[in-house]
C-alpha cells in the first residue's frame, strides 16, 4: 500500500516539475514571438520543447491515475481478507456480539468506500503540501513579491476548508452510522421474517426500516449539502486569490516594475500554485467518508484475538473431560453465567445437561468449544489444560451437533464433508447411513449431490438434525456435544434422531443439553444447573426422589408430548 502511495505522490510531483517546466517554455515563446518578435529559430525548438512537455505531462497523469486505481484496488482486497480473516478468528462469540449486518456493511460497503481515500484522497494531502512550495520556489527568484503574495493567500483555502469541513465531517461520520444501521435492520428483518409474518408485525417493521432509511437519506443530503457548499466556497476563493494575484501583476507591469516574461510566467503558475489546494477540498469528501469506515475497520482489526495455547499436547482414545472452579461473565452483564463451576464427565459417559433457560448451558457449551474463554478455573482434557492447546487443536476432539445445525450452500456430499474435508464418498455414505440420513438423501432429486442451504433444497429440522449427526459421525471425535433442539420433531423424525444418536454416543464422552425426558432418561448421568452452578447429578430416579431442582423441572418435561 505504502509502495502504490509513493509512486502516486512521486508521479504527482513529477506532474508539477513537468507543468512548471511546460509554462516556462510558453511565457518564454510568447515572450519572444509576440514581443521581441524574432529569434524563430529559437521559438521553434521552444515550441518543440513546449509540446514535448504537454505529451510528458499526459503520459504522466495517464500513469498516475492507473496506479492510483490499481493501488486502491490491491488495498481494499488485501483488507478484505484481512478483516474476514480477523472476524472469523475473533470467533462466533465476537461476531454475535456484534451486528451481524453492520459487520457485512463494513465488510462490504465500508471497505469500498477507502477506494477514493486510498487513491485520491491521501496522495492529495501529500501533493498539496509539496507542489505550492515548488511552484513558490520556482517563482522566488523571479519575482519575490508575488511569490510573498502566493503564500500569504495560500492558507486561506485550508482554513476556509477547516471550517466548512469540521462541521462536514461529523455528519459524514453520522452518516456512515446510520448506513450501518440500514444494513443491520434490513438483515434482521429478512431473518426475522417467519416471526414478524407469524405476529402480523410486517408493516410496522416495513415503517421501522422505512424511518432507518429516511434518516440514512436525510444524513447523506446534509453531508452533500456541505460538500457543495465547500466546493462553491473553494471555486470563490481560488477565483479571488488569482484575480488579486492578477491585478498586482498587471499594475506592477505598466510601472514597469517587472518584465513581461516574468510577469506572464507568475501568472500561467498562479493557478498551479492554488490547484493542488482545490483539489484537496474537492476530494476531502471522499476522503472524510473513507476516513469514517476507516476508522470503524481498524477498530474490528484492533479488536485482539485472545492468545492461544501452544503446546503440542497429544489427546487421544478416550477423553476424560473435567471443569474446576470455571467462572465466565458476559461482557457489560453484573453477574456471572457460571460461577465456580465444578464437573467431570468420565470418560465414554453419557451425561445430560438440563436446566432452567438462562442457567448457563450453552455458555457451558461455548466454553468447552473454546467459543469463550474463561474468566478463572480450568477445564481439561485428560489432564490437559484445554488452554494449552491451540484451540484449533483442541477443537479436533470435539464433535458438535448443534440446536439448528446450519446448511452452507453446497450439496449434500461437501455438507456433510464439512466434518472431514478429506473423507471419501464412501466414508460419507457409510456416516450418512449410521445418521439415520441415508435414505432420505436417496430420495433427494440428485441423492448426495443435491444442492441444499440457502438457495439450495430445504431440509426439515429433523432431516438437518440427521445430517449435523452424519458430520459428527465422519468426524469421529472423542468429545460430542450436542445441544437438543427445543422445538419437538414428529414422532417418526424423533424415533430416528434418537436412535441415531444412540449409535453416535455409543462409547465416546458426551454431553447433550437435554430438553426432553426421552433424552434424559437414556443418559448414565444428569446435571442440573441453576444460577450458574452444578445444583445435583444422578440418574433420572435417584435425582426424582430427591425432590430437588430436578424433580420441578421434570414435571415440566412431563407436559412436553414424548
Ligand atoms: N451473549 C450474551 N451476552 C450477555 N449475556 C448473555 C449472553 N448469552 C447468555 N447470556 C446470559 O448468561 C446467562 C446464561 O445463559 P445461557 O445462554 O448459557 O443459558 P441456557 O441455560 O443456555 O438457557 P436456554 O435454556 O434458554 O438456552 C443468562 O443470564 C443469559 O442472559
Ligand atoms: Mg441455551
Amino acid at each position: 500500500m505504502r509502495l502504490y502511495l509513493g509512486a502516486t505522490v512521486l508521479i504527482g510531483l513529477l506532474v508539477a516539475v513537468v507543468t512548471v517546466a511546460q509554462m516556462a517554455f510558453l511565457s518564454k515563446i510568447v515572450d519572444r514571438v509576440f514581443l521581441k518578435a524574432g529569434g524563430g529559430e529559437q521559438a521553434v525548438t521552444l515550441l518543440l520543447m513546449l509540446a514535448g512537455t504537454a505529451v510528458l505531462r499526459a503520459g504522466l497523469l495517464w500513469v498516475r491515475e492507473t496506479t492510483a486505481q490499481q493501488g486502491a484496488v490491491r488495498v481494499k482486497n488485501d483488507l478484505r481478507e484481512r478483516l474476514f480473516a480477523h472476524v472469523l478468528r475473533l470467533g462466533p462469540a465476537y461476531a454475535n456480539s456484534e451486528r451481524p449486518g453492520e459487520l457485512t456493511t463494513t465488510l462490504t460497503e465500508g471497505v469500498e468506500r477507502l477506494d477514493p481515500y486510498f487513491a485520491r484522497y491521501l496522495p492529495q494531502v501529500l501533493l498539496s503540501a509539496v507542489v505550492p512550495l515548488l511552484v513558490v520556489a520556482y517563482i522566488l527568484p523571479r519575482d519575490a513579491a508575488s511569490a510573498v503574495l502566493l503564500v500569504v493567500t495560500a492558507p486561506v483555502i485550508p482554513v476556509m476548508m477547516v471550517l466548512v469541513g469540521s462541521y462536514a465531517e461529523e455528519h459524514t461520520r453520522r452518516q456512515w452510522l446510520a448506513l450501518s444501521r440500514m444494513g443491520a435492520h434490513f438483515l434482521g428483518a429478512l431473518q426475522g421474517l417467519p416471526t414478524l409474518k407469524a405476529f402480523g408485525r410486517v408493516a410496522a417493521e416495513e415503517e421501522k426500516v422505512e424511518r432507518v432509511s429516511g434518516e440514512f437519506r436525510e444524513r447523506t443530503l446534509k453531508v452533500l449539502r456541505y460538500a457543495f457548499l465547500s466546493g462553491l466556497v473553494l471555486e470563490f476563493m481560488t477565483a479571488a486569490a488569482i484575480a488579486l494575484v492578477a491585478v498586482v501583476l498587471g499594475v506592477r507591469l505598466i510601472n514597469g516594475a517587472i518584465s513581461f516574461q516574468d510577469a506572464f510566467l507568475v501568472l500561467l503558475l498562479t493557478p498551479e500554485f492554488y490547484r493542488p489546494l482545490r483539489d484537496l477540498g474537492i476530494h476531502r469528501h471522499a476522503g472524510m467518508e473513507g476516513k469514517a469506515s476507516a476508522e470503524r475497520i481498524f477498530e474490528i482489526l484492533d479488536t485482539p484475538v485472545p492468545p492461544d495455547g501452544t503446546v503440542q499436547e497429544n489427546l487421544s482414545g478416550e477423553l476424560e473431560l473435567s471443569f474446576s472452579g470455571v467462572r465466565f461473565t458476559y461482557p457489560g452483564r453484573d453477574l456471572p453465567a457460571l460461577d465456580e463451576l465444578s464437573l467431570t464427565l468420565p470418560a465414554g459417559s453419557r451425561t445430560a445437561l438440563v436446566g432452567r433457560s438462562g442457567s448457563g448451558k450453552s455458555t457451558l457449551v461455548g466454553l468447552l468449544l473454546r467459543f469463550l474463554d474463561p474468566d478463572a478455573g480450568v477445564i481439561s482434557a485428560n489432564g490437559v489444560p484445554s488452554g494449552d492447546l491451540p484451540a484449533v487443536a483442541w477443537r479436533e476432539h470435539v464433535a458438535l451437533v448443534p440446536q439448528r445445525p446450519h446448511l452452507f450452500y453446497g450439496n449434500v456430499l461437501e455438507n456433510i464433508r464439512l466434518a472431514k474435508p478429506d473423507a471419501t464418498r464412501s466414508e460419507v455414505e457409510r456416516a450418512a447411513e449410521l445418521a439415520g440420513a441415508a435414505e432420505f438423501i436417496r430420495r433427494m432429486p440428485h441423492g448426495y449431490d443435491t444442492q441444499i442451504g440457502e438457495r439450495g433444497l430445504r431440509l426439515s429440522g429433523g432431516e438437518a438434525q440427521r445430517l449435523a449427526i452424519a458430520r459428527a459421525f465422519l468426524k469421529d471425535a472423542a468429545l460430542l456435544i450436542m445441544d437438543e433442539p427445543t422445538s419437538s420433531l414428529d414422532p417418526e423424525s424423533e424415533r430416528l434422531v434418537r436412535d441415531a444418536l444412540d449409535r453416535l454416543t455409543r462409547d465416546r464422552t458426551s454431553l447433550i443439553v437435554a430438553h426432553r425426558l426421552n433424552t434424559v432418561s437414556t443418559a448414565d448421568r444428569i446435571v442440573v444447573l441453576h444460577e450458574g452452578q452444578v445444583a445435583e447429578t444422578g440418574t433420572h430416579a435417584g435425582l426424582l426422589e430427591r425432590k430437588g431442582h430436578y424433580s420441578l423441572l421434570a414435571d415440566a418435561y412431563e407436559d412436553v408430548p414424548v
